[in-house]
This record gives C-alpha cells, sequence and structure tokens, in this order.
C-alpha cells in the first residue's frame, strides 16, 4: 500500500482501509476551493515580492492556480479522496500541472494556518449573505407594514387577547428583530477579519514573510498577533453560529406565527397556492409547510452551534484534527439559515392579511378594558389598582350580558361604579385605543409611521 504523495516521507506503508473513511475532508471541504486559491495566490505574491521564492517560480504557480480556478469553475477538477483535503488536492494538481515548482508555493505554509484562513475567508462571506438575506426579508415585512398601518388585530401576552394593535406595528417588531441580527453578523464579520495566513504550523516561520502584505491582499483588517491563537481559535465560527441560531429562533417565531394565523380559526392571513399544499387524505387542507420547516429547522442550526462548541471545548492549544468537524456544521448552518430567509421573505411577501377576521378576534377578548380603566384613572381620579378593579367587573357583566364593552348599556356600568359618564364610550372603541396608544413606540398608527420611515430610510 503505497503512502501518502504529499506527506509521506517518513511512512513506509499506507494508511489502514479504516482511515480512508475517517481521514477525507475533501467531500465537505471542496466548498473551499476558491477560498483556497484566493490565499495561495496572495501567499504564493508575497512568496515571490519577499525574494523568498524565484520571481519566475511565482508566476508558474499563479499561472498553475489560475488553471486549476478555471478546471474547478468548469466542473472538470477530479476532487480525490486519498488526496484527503482540498489543500491536497489542490497541490497535487498544480504538481501534475506545472511540476515540481509547485511544491515550492507551501514554503513558510502549513495546512493549519492555510485552512482556517480559507476558512475565516468563507465565514466571512456567509456572513455578508446572511445580511443581506435578512434585509429583504426585512423589506418584504416592511411592504406588509406600509399596507397595513390601520389594520387593527388583537395584540396578545400569554396568546390571550391582550389590547388592540396594529399588524403594521407587529410587522416592524420583526422588522427590529432581523436588524439586531444583521448587526450580530456585521458584529462577527468585524472580528472574524485578521488573517491568520503566516502563523504557518503554529510557532511562526523562520522565512522573511510579510504577513501585513497577504492580510491585505484578502481583505483583512490585519494579521492576527498571536500564531498559536491563529491557528487554534474558533471562536469566529462559534460566533457566526451563534449569530445564525439567533435568526433562526427569530424565524421560528414568526414561521409559527403563520402557522397560527393562517389556520381557519385564526383566519388572519391567506397564503397563496404558491406557499401551501394540500393534504394527501383531506380534500380541505392547505398547509403552511415552508413555515413549519422554517420553525423545524431551527433545530438544526442551534445543534450546529452546540456540536461545534462540543468540539472545541476540550481542545488545548493548538490544531488538533478535531477541528476538521469546524466546517460541516458552518455549511449545515449557513446553507439552512439561507433557505429559510429566502423561504420566510417570499412568504411574507406573498400573504394577504384579513382585516375583518383580525378585527373580529378582538371583539371577544375585551381588548379595551385597559382603556376603560385609564379612563376611570384620568376622568375619576381614581388611584389605577382601584380602576382596574372597576374595568374588570364591568368586563364581568359584559361577560355575562354576552356583549362587548361598546355594547353595554351606561346604566349597567353605573351599578358598578355610579360615577361613570356616556363620555366613557369615547374610548372604548378599538379604533379609538389604537390611536390613544401614543407613547414612543407605541401603536397609534402616528407612532407606527414614525418607525416605519425610520426604516424606509434605513432599508432602501
Ligand atoms: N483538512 C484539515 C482540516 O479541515 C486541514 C488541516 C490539516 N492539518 C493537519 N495538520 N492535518 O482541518
Amino acid at each position: 500500500m503505497s503512502t501518502n504523495k504529499m506527506w509521506g516521507g517518513r511512512f513506509q506503508s499506507g494508511p489502514a482501509d479504516i482511515m480512508r473513511e475517517i481521514t477525507p475532508s475533501i467531500d465537505f471541504d471542496k466548498r473551499l476551493a476558491a477560498e483556497d486559491i484566493a490565499g495561495s495566490r496572495a501567499h504564493c505574491r508575497m512568496l515571490a515580492s519577499e525574494g523568498i521564492i524565484a520571481k519566475d517560480d511565482g508566476l508558474k504557480i499563479l499561472d498553475g492556480l489560475t488553471a486549476i480556478e478555471k478546471e474547478l469553475a468548469e466542473g472538470k477538477f477530479v476532487f480525490k479522496r486519498e488526496l484527503e483535503d482540498i489543500h491536497l488536492n489542490i497541490e497535487s494538481r498544480l504538481a501534475e500541472l506545472i511540476g515540481p515548482v509547485a511544491g515550492r508555493l507551501h514554503t513558510a505554509r502549513s495546512r493549519n494556518d492555510q485552512v482556517v484562513t480559507d476558512f475565516r475567508l468563507w465565514v466571512r462571506a456567509a456572513c455578508e449573505r446572511a445580511d443581506a438575506g435578512l434585509k429583504a426579508l426585512q423589506l418584504a415585512l416592511l411592504g406588509q407594514a406600509e399596507k397595513h398601518t390601520d389594520t387593527i388585530m388583537p395584540g396578545f401576552t400569554h396568546m390571550q387577547v391582550a389590547q388592540p394593535v396594529t399588524f403594521s406595528h407587529h410587522m416592524l417588531a420583526y422588522v427590529e428583530m432581523f436588524g439586531r441580527d444583521r448587526g450580530r453578523f456585521e458584529d462577527a464579520k468585524k472580528r472574524l477579519n485578521e488573517s491568520p495566513l503566516g502563523a504557518a504550523a503554529l510557532a511562526g516561520t523562520s522565512f522573511p514573510i510579510d504577513r501585513d502584505a497577504t492580510a491585505k491582499s484578502l481583505g483583512f483588517i490585519r494579521p492576527m498577533r498571536n500564531s498559536m491563537d491563529a491557528i487554534s481559535a474558533r471562536d469566529f465560527a462559534l460566533e457566526y453560529l451563534a449569530a445564525c441560531t439567533i435568526a433562526a429562533v427569530h424565524l421560528s417565531r414568526l414561521a409559527g406565527e403563520l402557522v397560527q394565523w393562517s389556520t381557519p380559526a385564526f383566519g388572519f392571513v391567506k397564503l397563496s397556492d404558491a406557499f401551501t399544499t394540500g393534504s394527501s387524505i383531506m380534500p380541505q387542507k392547505r398547509n403552511p409547510d415552508a413555515a413549519e420547516l422554517v420553525r423545524g429547522k431551527t433545530g438544526r442550526v442551534l445543534g450546529d452551534f452546540v456540536a461545534l462548541a462540543t468540539v472545541v471545548k476540550g481542545l488545548v492549544l493548538t490544531y488538533g484534527t478535531d477541528l476538521q468537524e469546524d466546517k460541516e456544521r458552518v455549511f449545515d448552518a449557513a446553507d439552512t439559515l439561507e433557505l429559510c430567509l429566502a423561504a420566510m421573505a417570499a412568504m411574507m411577501a406573498d400573504l394577504t392579511a384579513q382585516p375583518e377576521a383580525m378585527r373580529a378576534a378582538c371583539v371577544a377578548g375585551f381588548p379595551t378594558a385597559t382603556d376603560l380603566a385609564d379612563w376611570v384613572v384620568r376622568v375619576l381620579k381614581k388611584p389605577f389598582r382601584e380602576a382596574h378593579h372597576i374595568s374588570g367587573s364591568i368586563v364581568k357583566l359584559a361577560e355575562d350580558k354576552g356583549v362587548t364593552l361598546e355594547k353595554l348599556a351606561l346604566a349597567e356600568m353605573q351599578t358598578i361604579e355610579p360615577a361613570i359618564t356616556e363620555e366613557v364610550f369615547k374610548v372604548l372603541s378599538l379604533d379609538a385605543s389604537v390611536n390613544s396608544r401614543m407613547s414612543l413606540g407605541g401603536t397609534a398608527p402616528a407612532r407606527v409611521k414614525e418607525q416605519l420611515n425610520h426604516w424606509r430610510g434605513v432599508l432602501k
């Protein structure tokens, strides 16, 4: 059995069959191909300009890398499991194309700094894609918010009808959440954007490399200060996964609302045929599968975070092959999040709000009971606790009579609190209640329009 042609110098026989199963990462780390070539280019140019390799050799290597890039783009590159990973696959192909001079590329470099350089570049781009996906979703939510500043729906606490709000207000709450999610990716991107390249195996190198030059050419802000940290740190990947997890949790909450809102019992929104599926047995069904899947996939993203955190927690400095487990978790979370963001943005653009159903749902829950209590405080000068009690007793009365607060006769209310006057009816309608919530961030259309203006400015 032959030894590995890239590192097999001191080996007399090849690996056991099971090693061929457990060792290779090429099946997944081929996704780092573009980053690996970018990293090699930067390293090669620096080696040549520092005189560590001859200019001519540098040019040959760069030409070879370009040829490989083309093969990759055309799908002609042959990935080999016996070459373990993307780094050795590319280097070996380079040798096939340009001969032994290819071997000069790995001067002053190790796969340890190479892989984490590639990976940081990949995660950096993933942060940018997450941001774009979140922004598209915010725009879809904003589109609904623009249309529904006057659409009244029940606001819930404990999933009980609490106080009337507008659909616009509800949509904008999610715009805020997804805005913070974007901030988390932005922070993660800023922090990860330092170059590990040149840390070599772990201790640096005896060659006179220029780490500032390679950092700059790869778009990193600066080289990482400590070569051991550069090799072993994966908190950038954890931070990315944490940001993915929180965004996925927010998506899950919104997905849950969609599932609920689209049931016949709520009927708050309608999803078109394009975003629902039928049941194979019940002809009347219209299932919001995509929303359920978005909600369901949250677990995987959190699982990716937990899995990588568990890998890293036990590791002494610096590199251990355990770290090869970092990539699949990040790829899976990125693929999942990007898919969910796209699906959610499409659903939010697709749905049609049902204002009548939303309004009807308010009626059952006495959502203006707080307005009644507030009126008693304002006009009758009672302490709020007492007013709360009066309003509660009136609600009980209305409930017993089977009417809304608005429909309860004044004389009935006066059996609870004789000082109540006709005036009270002004605050008992849904519209009056919504319009009165003028405090900063409140649900009054005038206030919600301020939020809308803010986000229009930020997003457009
Ligand atoms: N495939 C490896 C990984 O993903 C690359 C680094 C390997 N380094 C080493 N010394 N074996 O982490």
